[in-house]
């Protein structure tokens, strides 16, 4: 939710901060902009839209080696030149770049800027014209970051540079993510490694409330109180090729095309070489302790939960709440007498559920984060990490993490069950690994789930997903995957639930798709399928191998029932995929949205 680059070295700066941005548009593609300066000027190009609009704007013939970019999602202002980033002084000596939110900036403005006419509705244009303030009173320019600092309430990663010092990028952090990347005579500044994958691998953490004075030869941080502050290095393990979309015309088409390498990957990585389940000792150790599980996180991370907790009340015997990050903070419910919370977060990042940690911490409950970002806030800030390993998932819409994170958390419950002493009756990787190829023939079978987009999808404005149990989850995963990238109005529910309201929405055709993977509630959703189905509705009946009847109109191959959503939901990703790209959508990078959401 919005990105930040920055780069001070010897090279021409214009198509590292361009390429950098462009990795990094997922998180946020309403507008961009970069400030770069030669020896004698600082120059803004910005623009309404993506990074190839900015191109188009930008000045290639200038000769600058010290620049910081940006690309956003707005929250303050609408999308438009005026409030892209960088944002200027009036004075034109500072140029600002920030990723976060400022909550006191009607304060910071009626404190310091009586005077100053303000050209944008955001708050970054505030932080700006202090620190310009500051300075014109007097203060060193790093007297006048640090003062502003001081003053800020809310997120902020922040890059600025100074007119008249051309050899530092001033550098902050706070709750928004940043990191420092090192190289051969030049350094960087980025909000996600993978944009500056281009010429480094070599990246410094920063921790909250720490601020860096950026040279293209010394890194200096320091901490709140102005502490030099020494730090370690490390080496990104992301393959430059893994941030490609290769063939494919999407990323998400390619993520889906991901998951059963994810698959295996997961299957590997948990198992030891005597093929049992392998998990952190101290992960293990939380687990024993716990009295009842709390998993948080958002959007199809929360999907995920729901599931997770099938497997740890129906396998391991523990109760689990599955809770939505953004009312958890607000509306705590009562607490066991020894949680522990699990943060479920494919970026690692989002600020809701952040927020949630943040609050569990001070009270003292232990925490797991199970993320795909190693080194990601959530995953430094909780007492443990397990990794997703789906490998970087660049689509807006999640996939192939929504899939690893249901196997890690089954491999987490049925570690769960066997230290509890309960036999489950399940051989897990064996029946990932049925997962695996059962994903693949789902896959290969896209070209016939693209026909029922033809039938059921083509005019519709709305779909509704119903399914019991565990597929009632996957309906609504369904339902988000499809609303998010097509922009059909499109909502899950309990099929039981449907006749209680809900019903009065169906008309002749409206599409409705019912899934049936599970014994038990076979006959019931069918049964509720025809109640839609009598009122008008069209009905794509989706079943798995062994419990399909006549007039399906798909099948998914058999796997163990537990498992199933690992399967069914492919099949709803190919349908909002195929949905998307029938409508002409921007299939990877939808309306309004963005990929990490680092604000509350
Ligand atoms: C939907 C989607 C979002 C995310 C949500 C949480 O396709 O991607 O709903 O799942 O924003 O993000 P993470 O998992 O990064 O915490």
């Amino acid at each position: 939710m919005c990105g930040i680059v920055g780069y001070i070295g010897n090279d021409n700066v214009l198509e590292i901060l361009l390429k950098g941005l462009e990795k990094m548009e997922y998180r946020g593609y309403d507008s961009a902009g970069i400030g770069v300066r030669n020896d004698e000027e600082v120059k803004v190009f910005k623009e309404k839209g993506r990074i190839r609009d900015l191109r188009e704007k930008v000045e290639t013939d200038f000769d600058a080696t010290v620049g910081i970019g940006h690309t956003r999602w707005a929250t303050h202002g609408v999308p438009n030149v005026v409030n892209a980033h960088p944002h200027q002084s009036t004075n034109g000596r500072f140029t600002l770049v920030h990723n976060g939110v400022i909550e006191n900036y009607e304060q910071l403005k009626n404190d310091h800027l009586g005077d100053v006419e303000l050209v944008s509705s955001t708050d970054t244009e505030i932080i700006v014209e202090v620190i310009a303030k500051l300075a014109d009173e007097g203060m060193t320019t790093e007297e006048a970051f640090n003062r502003t600092l001081g003053e800020l309430h809310g997120s902020y990663a922040l890059g600025l540079l100074d007119e008249e010092d051309p050899d530092v990028i001033y550098v902050a952090k706070n709750k928004s993510p940043l990191l420092l990347g090192k190289g051969e005579d030049f350094n960087v500044i980025t909000s996600d490694a993978m944009a500056m994958l281009q010429i480094t691998n070599e990246f410094v953490e920063l921790m909250d409330g720490e601020v860096v004075l950026l040279k293209k030869d010394d890194i200096v941080i320091k901490d709140k109180e102005g502490n030099a502050v020494e730090r370690d290095s490390y080496i990104a393990e992301i393959d430059a090729g893994d941030i490609e979309k290769g063939t494919y015309d999407h990323y998400m088409l390619k993520e889906i095309n991901d998951q059963p390498a994810a698959m295996r990957k997961i299957i590997q990585e948990y198992q030891d070489e005597d093929e049992n389940l392998k998990i952190d000792p101290a992960i293990i150790k939380q687990l024993r302790d716990a009295d009842r599980l709390y998993v948080i996180a958002a959007g199809t991370s929360y999907h995920a939960g729901l599931i997770g907790k099938e497997y740890f009340e129906k396998w391991a015997g523990v109760p689990t709440e599955v809770h939505v990050a953004s009312e958890f903070v607000y509306n705590t419910p009562m607490l066991s007498e020894k949680p522990l919370f699990i943060f479920i977060s494919q970026s690692g990042e989002t600020a809701d559920s952040r927020a949630v940690l943040v609050e569990i911490k001070k009270l003292g409950h232990q925490s797991l984060t199970v993320t795909n970002v190693p080194g990601s806030t959530l995953s430094r800030e909780a007492d443990q990490t397990l990794i997703l390993h789906a490998g970087p998932e660049i689509a807006v819409a999640s996939t192939k993490a929504y899939t690893a994170q249901i196997a890690v958390l089954s491999i987490l419950a049925q570690v769960a069950a066997r230290e509890l002493g309960k036999d489950t009756g399940i051989n897990l990787m064996t029946e990932l690994a049925k997962v695996t190829t059962a994903i693949t023939a789902v896959i290969d079978d896209a070209p016939a789930i693209e026909q029922i987009v033809n039938e059921y999808l083509e005019t519709t404005r709305n779909a509704f997903f119903i399914g019991r149990t565990m597929d009632y989850y996957v309906g609504l995963e369904g339902a988000l995957k499809l609303k998010e990238i097509s922009y059909i109005q499109a909502e899950g529910f309990a099929g039981g639930e449907l006749k209680h309201g809900t019903i009065a929405l169906i008309e002749e055709n409206t599409p409705v798709f019912a899934l049936a993977t599970q014994e038990r509630i076979n006959l019931n959703i069918r049964g509720n399928a025809q109640e839609v189905e009598a009122r008008g509705a069209k009905v794509c009946m989706i079943s798995m191998e062994g419990l399909e009847q006549d007039g399906d109109t798909y099948v998914i191959p058999h796997v163990h029932e537990m498992l199933t959503p690992l399967v069914s939901v492919v099949v709803y990703q190919f349908i909002a995929y195929y949905a998307a790209l029938h409508r002409g959508n921007d299939v990877d990078k939808p309306r309004n949205l963005a990929k990490s959401v680092t604000v509350e």
